[in-house]
């Protein structure tokens, strides 16, 4: 049995704890004291119910993963004999960097030592170490028990043995990682949802469509088919030629700013901050962010389920149409 520990026992770090001991891990989780490792714990175990409770780890191994979580006093004592380390403390670069430097000199040279960064360079983050080619990004996609991305992002001295060794563990927690194999900010999801998200604030800011109706054009079109169908097969499955008129017609309107959109900046220089404020994009008073969440965490399971069940069925028997 191998042990994992992670460094930092926030929202992301109990739910990659449950993910590691879903996989049979012993995973120990540390933070600055005691009773955030504790409490921290008790929510990874109720990350582990929901996997249960949504189908992605039966009854009996649910219950064994419990058992498998534990909360460390001291940094040498959670990182002592684990084959993995990952952090996921707040982002902020000189933090993560001085956590580095102390895991790379409490750990021995074999451990694998990896940041939950959303957005810091893995390059800048272990800078300071002593080994950084068994250093990586390994990147949960919120929340991190139930959406099987994982973005392993290979910095400028990861190995390419770090690197597969890192996709192959995730493999076997049942994850789904891509390798990223340049280090740029963004990584490589983010990148796509960057892009998205800076033409829905166009979309909105021209006054092309409502808020509302943005939502819906993605939640009730593309939202679907992407789980099964990506933008690159769909290309290839229409066309290229086909993809390239489409882009020579439509790409000249579409926004290619390098700074956020209007309707995003004066929002915030308002103190229209979404759901914390009560105004964004909607006026939260009258939409409800907990009913959003629970429908979201209750799809992402479903759909994964539904996918996996589905994989190999797509196949056309040789007599079919
Ligand atoms: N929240 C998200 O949706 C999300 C998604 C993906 C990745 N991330 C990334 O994951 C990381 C953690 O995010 P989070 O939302 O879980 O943060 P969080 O604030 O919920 O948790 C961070 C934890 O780290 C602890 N901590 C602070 N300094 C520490 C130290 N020196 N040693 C040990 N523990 C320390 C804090 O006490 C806290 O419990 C960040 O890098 C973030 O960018 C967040």
């Amino acid at each position: 049995m191998q042990q994992v520990t992670i460094v930092g026992a926030g929202m992301m770090g109990a739910s990659i704890a449950a993910v590691s001991a879903a996989a049979a891990n012993r995973t120990v989780l540390v933070d600055l004291d005691r009773e955030r490792a504790d409490s921290a714990v008790a929510n990874a175990r109720r990350c582990i119910d929901q996997m249960h409770s949504s189908g992605l780890v039966p009854c009996d191994r649910a219950e064994v993963a419990k058992k498998l979580l534990s909360a460390a006093d001291s940094f040498e004592t959670a990182v002592s004999g684990a084959s993995l380390v990952i952090e996921a403390v707040p982002e902020q670069l000189r933090l993560k960097q001085n956590l580095f430097r102390t895991l790379d000199s409490l750990t021995d040279p074999t451990t694998t030592i990896a940041s939950n960064t959303s957005g810091l360079r893995i390059s800048e983050i272990a800078k300071d170490v002593q080994y950084p080619e068994r250093t990586a990004t390994t990147h949960f996609w919120f929340p991190g028990h139930l959406v099987p991305l994982v973005e392993v992002v290979m910095g400028e001295h990861t190995s390419e043995e770090t690197t597969q060794t890192l996709r192959v563990t995730l493999l076997a927690w049942g994850k789904t990682p891509v390798v990223v194999r340049r280090d740029l900010p963004g990584q490589l999801a983010n990148r796509i949802l960057q892009a998205i998200i800076r033409e829905a604030v166009h979309i909105v800011e021209t006054g092309l469509a409502s808020a509302e109706d943005v939502d819906t054009a993605i939640k009730a079109g593309m939202g679907l088919r992407f789980p099964v169908w990506g933008p690159l097969e769909h290309i290839d499955a229409v066309g290229l030629d086909l993809a390239r008129a489409v882009q020579e017609s439509v790409l000249p309107y579409l926004n290619n700013s390098t700074a956020p959109g209007t309707a995003l900046t004066q929002r915030c220089e308002n103190g229209d901050l979404g759901w914390k404020t009560g105004t964004g994009f909607y006026d939260w008073s009258v939409k409800s962010k907990e009913s959003l969440s629970c429908i979201r965490d209750r799809f992402i399971p479903g759909a994964v389920a539904l996918i996996r069940s589905l994989e190999g069925a797509g196949q056309p028997s040789p007599t079919a149409e």
